[in-house]
């Protein structure tokens, strides 16, 4: 397109359901953030909006889970989303939510506007239906096996295996997560976007006119789905969470839009909200040609947004995605991330373990950006390792980028009186001038590279600009330099174009980082004494960023090296939280949820030790008469045989017991029990089930040992 009048950026709106993973920040948020950045630092008219996806069957299922209501699950988890993505720096210039009204509203007059305008066609459709639990079923309670890979749980509407997109019908032996058994189907009317009479504009809008410029993945995956074959795809569902459709719509009681139907227009209640807050007109970042809308996602959401919302778009007379630029998956230490099998780095745990914890938390903001955009799956998919991350932040950023950084200021410091020294253009050589050249040739990279997506290349060639200048340094060695003044007072020229270079270097350098390393360029304008202003990108490539004669601060330390021990630590607790997963699904269905008991109020270790704890051998046990629930015990404490009373009647026969050893809580004060005088109880554990269990030694040990 000509050059854009404004652009409009959007990251795919994660559902409301859970903590979400650093396989997902590398994937839509991060790279967008860096685009828009560099957007703004251009001075370009850029909205970059963001919000969270609370409708759909993820959402209510979550509420399944844990007991509670989709508002509760909503409420909490786009409170935690927000605030993790704003902890990451990501500069969304609003991040709205599916539940509020002016989105209802929103998604409410786009289905009217096509369904007045005959663009969406209803038909009577067999659904899958819970006979038990007297629900239809969306396609996320239906779980099955894969038919592409074999995964007995995939749902009904993908594969969270293998990526795949599916439909209920696809799966093999498909049941309901409702009850557990195999669902029947029911007749049920519902609209249908009929995307097979679009087929031939698609074909000419994606296949031809983006052929050069979209990513092939994307291509790749839209010709697949049509060569396929379009479907009319359903745009409601019999849901009791969504969009309500309009009581005025025949039919229409009982049903709410299909959150794939409501969730993009997300973009747009968004950009309404923001207009709203703002005092701006949202109109032409939606209705204008000259807007450049981008949508960055994940693989997983190629289809919905270069087939099935362009569609909706070109309908409703909105401008189309000029580009949808979609990552692979990150896979993490040799596979698949998923937050549900616990192989995942969270968000909120990157942001607890490295960010919160220490002073100046925000350098490791940067390093995990530094990272993620040094491995994005821009063309397949990548892989996140503890060890590379240590290698990325220990080898490269410290060693390289803040390495020379410091250097820079440190001899700055020590040799030119910590100003900004003057440039003796008439000394100049091939060197000095070459590295004025890198400059400019690197901003102009960046630019091109930026512009086409390509993240990763970009940074590498920031990274790529600070190595020269080490090598630069290196190579002229002002140190060396230093130490001919006395003989050759002439020197402190070449001292001077050295340092004045590698300075204008590093201001250039905080410009072309900012994009992708926001708080460490935040962090040099501080050193450079110098507003944020210069990091406006038409600064990149001047030669002339800092004036001559002014003072600098202090170096600061831009990076931390990561230690071994923290790598060690990280893959410690991915292994435990994967194993703690694995665990917990073994359990029965009626054991996971069940509750601890809290901890009882605090006491201080003298009302301990007046507890007298010892091992006693059960010698006799027989049931008291007229009580369920009581065994009467003869026990040996070594120094005395003593009468029991236990409630344990329920748990254990009396012949199974005798000859075990318990223990017993021998100071108790004497209690009668059904007129038997008992002398002490016996300590027992109580699982989750209610079932109880001997607290007892490993291996037999004398009677009366004392327990502590
Ligand atoms: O895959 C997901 O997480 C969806 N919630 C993405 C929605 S993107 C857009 F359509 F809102
Ligand atoms: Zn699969």
């Amino acid at each position: 397109m000509n050059k854009p009048k404004r652009y409009l950026i959007t990251s795919a709106l994660p559902y409301a359901n859970g903590p979400k993973h650093l396989g997902h920040l590398a994937g839509a948020y991060l790279p967008a953030d860096i685009y828009v950045r560099y957007l703004r630092a251009k001075k370009e008219d850029v909205v970059y909006v963001c919000g969270s996806d609370e409708h759909g069957a993820a959402i209510t299922i979550q509420a399944i889970k844990e007991n509670t209501t989709p508002r509760a699950i909503v409420d909490k988890y786009h409170a935690l989303l927000k605030s993790n993505m704003a902890d990451l720096g990501i500069s969304f210039d609003i991040y709205h939510r599916t539940s509020e009204l002016i989105h209802h509203q929103t998604a409410l007059e786009f289905f009217t506007a096509l369904n007045d305008k005959g663009d969406l066609i209803q038909k009577e459709t067999e659904q899958f239906y819970d006979e038990e639990a007297k629900s239809f079923l969306a396609d996320r309670y239906i779980v099955g096996t894969c038919p592409v890979c074999g995964n007995e749980n995939a749902y009904g509407d993908q594969c969270e295996k293998c990526g795949t997109s599916l439909s209920p019908d696809q799966l093999i032996n498909p049941r309901s997560t409702l009850s557990g058994k195999p669902p029947s189907k029911k007749s049920t009317t519902h609209w249908f976007l009929p995307l097979d009479k679009h087929e031939g504009f698609l074909r000419e809008w994606i296949l031809n006119q983006h052929k050069d410029d979209w990513k092939a993945n994307v291509l790749g995956q839209c010709k697949s789905w049509m060569d396929l074959g379009l479907q009319p795809r359903a745009v409601t569902r019999d849901l009791d969470w969504g969009v309500p459709l309009p009581a005025n719509v025949e039919g229409g009681k009982g049903k709410v839009l299909y959150v794939w139907f409501d969730a993009p227009i997300g973009y747009i209640s968004a950009t309404r909200q923001w207009a709203i807050d703002n005092n701006k007109d949202w109109k032409p970042y939606w209705h204008d040609k000259d807007t450049k809308l981008v949508h960055f996602i994940g693989k997983d959401n190629i289809v919905f947004h270069a087939i099935i919302f362009p569609v909706m778009l070109k309908l409703h007379g909105n401008i189309l995605p000029d580009n949808v630029p979609s990552n692979e998956f990150m896979n993490l230490e040799g596979d698949k991330m998923s937050t549900s099998r616990g192989w995942s780095i969270e968000m909120d745990d990157y942001i607890n373990d490295f960010v919160k914890k220490e002073n100046g938390g925000d350098m490791m903001v940067d390093a995990l950006r530094y990272y993620l955009t040094q491995i994005a799956p821009e063309t397949k998919d990548s892989e996140f390792t503890w060890r590379g991350f240590q290698d990325a932040v220990n080898s490269e950023l410290v060693s390289i980028f803040g390495n020379y950084v410091n250097r820079t200021f440190v001899l700055m410091h020590k040799l030119c009186k910590g100003k900004v020294p003057p440039l003796h253009e008439t000394l100049l050589d091939d060197a000095d001038k070459k590295i004025f050249v890198d400059i400019l040739e690197t901003k102009y990279k960046i630019e091109s590279l930026l512009e086409t997506y390509k993240f990763r290349d970009a940074l590498y060639e920031v990274i790529d600009l600070a190595r020269k200048g080490n090598k630069y340094m290196q190579d002229k060695q002002p140190w060396i330099l230093a130490k001919t003044l006395d003989a050759n007072p002439d020197n402190q020229k070449l001292i001077d174009n050295c340092l004045h270079i590698c300075l204008q270097l590093t201001a250039n350098l905080a410009v072309l980082i900012n994009p992708f390393l926001p708080f460490t360029s935040k962090k040099m304008c501080y050193m450079h004494k110098v507003v944020d202003k210069m990091l406006d990108w038409e600064n990149a490539g001047k030669p002339k960023l800092l004036s001559v004669g002014y003072s600098l601060r202090a170096p600061e330390l831009l990076f931390r090296k990561i230690e071994d021990e923290e790598v060690k630590q990280q893959v410690e607790k991915l292994n435990n939280k994967k194993m703690a997963m694995e665990n917990a699904a073994l359990k029965p269905a009626d054991e996971k949820d069940a509750v601890i008991a809290p901890v009882k109020s605090q006491i201080q270790f003298d009302d301990f030790s007046k507890i007298d704890l010892k091992v006693a051998t059960i010698i006799s046990a027989t049931k008291v008469e007229k009580a369920d629930k009581l065994l009467k015990l003869e026990v040996d404490l070594g120094f005395e045989k003593r009468t029991i009373v236990s409630g344990i009647a329920m748990h254990f026969a009396p012949e199974e017991i005798v000859g075990k050893q318990v223990v017993v809580v021998a100071n108790l004060a004497p209690r009668k029990m059904r007129g038997i005088e008992s002398n002490g109880m016996i300590l027992m554990a109580e699982d989750k089930s209610g079932k109880l269990h001997f607290v007892s030694p490993q291996t037999m040990i004398d009677a009366g040992s004392n327990v502590s």
